[in-house]
């Protein structure tokens, strides 16, 4: 046959069209885009589904090193398998360099952890905590030019916060190495100060998690992040923008004509700082199920967030997982957590539930286009992390990285049936309308109808080029 698999029937979506093709696929790519593609080893009936390019998350977490006695609670097999399940083809989790340590010897041991665990194509960030002469002069243009050409900068955490000198040193280099920057903008000192005054006045529940860093502290971060940025002159990317107060600078950023990208997560868009309260249960801990940063705001802020995803002032939605398990020591109830919320271990796993709750939330309910869609959770991030044209769009040469969609199944999310390693998902009993049923990765089918089918190892770790 002149082909591996056919995928007929159904309808196509990209970022800018929406039509009828078969699809036919040779060697894990896209190699015929039409009318009737019949001449194939394999056929997949995709009538009355859509065809999708394959979810990319370009922020998640993986068995990444968080802190003393605490165990992110997926590795590299259970993040892909979940991300696979959930309709996604490629994710980028981040290797951490830990302070005082090489950030190349870092890198290299957290890409051995990937090689032959993965379900699914996994792309690399790095995390720079220590730019010391040697990683800036030497560490991070060789990793560059091996194919890790973006990373993320915080400012907040006390083992990773940099200075505001470090921070243009790091975006200098950047500009120089034409790499990519990922800011988490959330001040430090704001949130120690709030921290300790919460603490003192007895403010110890996880909800004073959400206290503890009011949209403000957000606000200051990112304005210090976007005007470092037009001092060197460089493109950054505001990840996981959580309020209306920080969508205000990225306008103000954008409107000086500076390029300045921003990224959103569902939980900005379904949760919100009450949830953090426990939302009646006995457990006065159960709030930390909802402990992430920047926190969920105030229920009026989603809507915020909805029109900076209508309008433009997002670039991507990704999923920010960061799972860590409940009920367990090494989690969310950390020994630590049960004297303040300062110990609850930051972060939710999402990496399944982030297509349906955005399709659902966004098409469903008539808020986006399909086209918004795609480019929210797979175009845009291709093109900004250096991934496109190989991945985030359907067209000839493109990785045969697929989703077929049904958009009007109706479904209702339980952490039962979920395939991360977390104990929980913060959407127990959140009914969304559409739902992936099968996912195809490279010409490969992964997933089918919640069932992950495809070999621990099918995907590959892959470089990227610099982002043009
Ligand atoms: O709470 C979160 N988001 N933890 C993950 C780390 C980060 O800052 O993205
Ligand atoms: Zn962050
Ligand atoms: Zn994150």
């Amino acid at each position: 046959p002149e082909f591996d698999l056919a995928v007929r029937g159904g309808t196509l979506v990209t970022a800018t069209d929406t039509f009828p093709a078969d699809l036919g696929i040779r060697d894990g790519r896209i190699a015929a885009i039409g009318a009737r593609i019949t001449d194939a080893a394999r056929t997949l009936d995709a009538s009355g589904l859509l065809v999708l390019p394959g979810g990319i998350d370009s922020h998640v977490h993986i068995a990444q090193a968080s802190g003393p006695g605490i165990v992110m609670a997926d590795d590299f097999a259970s993040a892909t398998r979940a991300a696979a399940a959930g309709g996604n083809t490629c994710v980028m989790p981040f290797a951490l360099q830990p302070r005082g340590a090489s950030l190349r010897e870092a890198t290299h041991a957290y890409r051995a952890l990937a090689e032959g665990q993965c379900h699914i194509d996994v792309a690399i960030h790095l995390i720079v905590s220590d730019p010391t002469p040697a990683v800036l002069g030497q560490e991070l243009p060789a990793l560059i030019a091996e194919g890790y050409t973006s990373f993320k900068v915080f400012m907040t955490y006390d083992d990773l916060v940099l200075n505001d000198r470090q921070i243009l040193d790091v975006f200098d280099l950047a500009r120089r190495e034409g790499a990519r920057v990922m800011v988490h903008a959330e001040g430090y000192d704001a949130i120690r100060y709030m921290t300790e005054k919460l603490e003192k006045a007895g403010e110890t529940r996880p909800f004073g998690h959400a206290l503890s860093r009011p949209q403000v502290v957000e606000r200051e971060a990112a304005h210090r992040a976007i005007s470092h940025a037009e001092l060197v002159d460089l493109p950054i990317v505001i990840v996981h923008v959580s309020g209306e107060q920080a969508m205000e600078q990225i306008a103000w950023g954008r409107e000086r004509g500076l390029k300045i990208h921003a990224e959103t997560c569902p939980q900005y868009l379904t949760l919100t700082a009450d949830h953090m309260k426990g939302l009646g249960s006995d457990d006065p801990m159960e709030g930390a199920k909802y402990v992430c940063s920047p926190p969920p705001r105030e229920a009026a802020n989603q809507a915020a967030i909805w029109r900076g995803i209508q309008t433009g002032l997002f670039d991507v939605v990704s999923s920010d997982h960061c799972p860590f398990r409940y009920d367990d020591p090494a989690g969310k109830l950390n020994p630590k957590g049960r004297t303040s919320f300062r110990w609850v271990p930051n972060g939710i796993p999402g990496i399944e539930t982030r297509l349906p709750i955005l399709f659902s939330e966004g098409v469903s309910a008539g808020r986006i286009s399909l086209n918004r869609f795609v480019e929210l959770t797979a175009t845009n991030h291709a093109k900004l992390y250096g991934l496109y044209p190989r991945k985030g769009s359907i067209g000839i040469g493109f990785d045969a990285d697929l989703t077929l969609w049904d958009p009007n199944r109706r479904e209702t999310i339980r952490q039962a049936n979920l395939h991360h390693g977390a104990d929980y998902t913060p959407w127990e009993g959140f009914s969304v309308t559409g739902w992936p049923v099968t996912t195809i990765a490279r010409g490969a089918i992964v997933a089918e109808n919640g069932r992950v089918v495809g070999p621990l190892g099918h995907g590959q770790v892959i470089d990227r080029a610099v982002s043009p």
